[in-house]
């Protein structure tokens, strides 16, 4: 049997390094609430993404969950969004008592239609939820205009954004908050994590409160929190995992360079235009299967997965079409992020895929293509 070449595999430090680490947690017995590496990690961070602040988590969706609790909308208030993206985002927003609009995506980069956000602002609507989507990037600035003129919240899902710097500045700082996954596949991680990234220091405080149960003191309860902190050993993972971080983005620079020269030289495959205000990180590597490949992407990922290729489809169903919110919403307009979903295919992407995998995937494009262009 052949090899399986999984969409994804974790990054993680070498063995030792980790090891060495963790040993002093046996003396200090310290292992969470807020411990001196999360304390580390969160300053080290804030450098890296080049953010005013922030504030670490258990995971991204909690992060998400409470920057939205954070703002303290009304229960049943409007939130404009994307149905293109992880299940996370809709369930952030649904969790938090209010109602997602969606509004429909641009073919050219997958992001939300800043175009099409105006018609949806209703007298309910408190705040935007766009997705930079693998790290395509919104476009912030339409977005800060419609914001600044309905008086609304802007929160980035930023969960496949890291690192991503926009115009030399950290994509975190822009908006009201910006949240990021560092789960176990993304290209950082603290194999479960992720942060709340904001410029206002009141937040702080708040998100705080809010991944602590609310305490304040001993005897003093603020907030109805929960409890989303990170723990320490998650902390050391991603102190040391940081340390990495360029010759991991190097290694999936030349990985994402060698798709891109491939995929762009075969007929029927289209790739996402890129920003050139916008750095890489080389997160994830989604191509488009369009009508003139002569298969469809369903037909694809079977072929693939019975040769031991894991690609994803990845994001199909939208999240407005899946069976928990079916019907339930507003969804008038959603034809493009139909249209992306049924053709997006995102295929074997992690730091140290071997060219040889990579090569053998092409080859496989190359060769379905070759073969159906003989039989016309
Ligand atoms: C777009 C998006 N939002 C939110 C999340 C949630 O992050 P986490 O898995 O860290 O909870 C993810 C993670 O997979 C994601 O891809």
């Amino acid at each position: 049997m052949s090899e399986k070449i999984l969409v994804t595999q974790s990054s993680m430090p070498p063995y030792e390094e980790y090891i060495e680490a963790i040993k002093i947690l046996w003396d200090t017995h310290w292992l969470t609430n807020m411990g001196v590496y999360h304390q580390q990690l969160e300053k080290e961070l804030k450098a890296y993404l080049d953010v005013p602040d922030l504030s670490l988590m258990v995971n991204g969706h909690m992060a998400l969950e409470l920057a939205i609790q954070m703002m303290g909308f009304p229960e049943g208030a409007e939130v404009i969004t994307t149905p293109f993206t992880f299940i996370s985002t809709t369930h952030a927003i649904v969790r938090n008592r209010l109602k997602p609009v969606f509004c429909d995506i641009k073919l050219s980069d997958g992001t939300i239609d800043e175009t099409k956000i105006e018609n949806l602002i209703t007298e309910h609507t408190v705040a935007i939820v766009p997705v930079h989507v693998y790290g395509n990037l919104c476009n912030v600035e339409e977005i800060q205009k419609i914001a600044d003129k309905y008086d609304l919240k802007v929160i980035y899902d930023a969960a496949h954004a890291f690192g991503v710097k926009y115009k030399g500045r950290g994509i975190g700082s822009y908006g009201d908050a910006s949240v990021f996954s560092f789960h176990a596949t993304k290209v950082f991680n603290t194999i479960e994590g992720g942060a709340v990234t904001f410029k206002e220091h009141r937040y702080y405080e708040k998100l705080y409160n809010l991944k602590n149960f609310g305490i304040r003191g001993e005897e003093l309860v603020t907030d109805v929190g929960a409890n989303a902190k990170m723990n320490e050993f998650c902390a050391i993972m991603g102190l040391c995992n940081l340390k990495h971080m360029e010759e991991a983005l190097e290694n999936r620079k030349e990985s994402y360079e060698y798709y891109r020269q491939g995929f762009l030289n075969i007929n029927g495959i289209r790739l996402f235009d890129e920003n050139v205000n916008a750095t890489k990180n080389y997160a994830y590597f989604p191509i488009l299967i369009e009508e003139n490949y002569g298969k469809s992407r369903d037909e694809l990922y079977e072929i693939l997965k019975q040769n031991d290729i894991y690609a994803r489809k990845y994001f199909y169903p939208l999240t407005a079409d899946q069976a928990c919110f079916r019907n339930k919403y507003r969804n008038e307009d959603i034809e493009k992020a139909r249209k992306l979903s049924k053709q997006v295919l995102v295929v074997p992407l992690y730091e140290g895929i071997e060219s040889k995998n990579i090569k053998k995937i092409l080859d496989y494009f190359m060769e379905k293509r070759k073969l159906d262009v003989e039989r016309i």
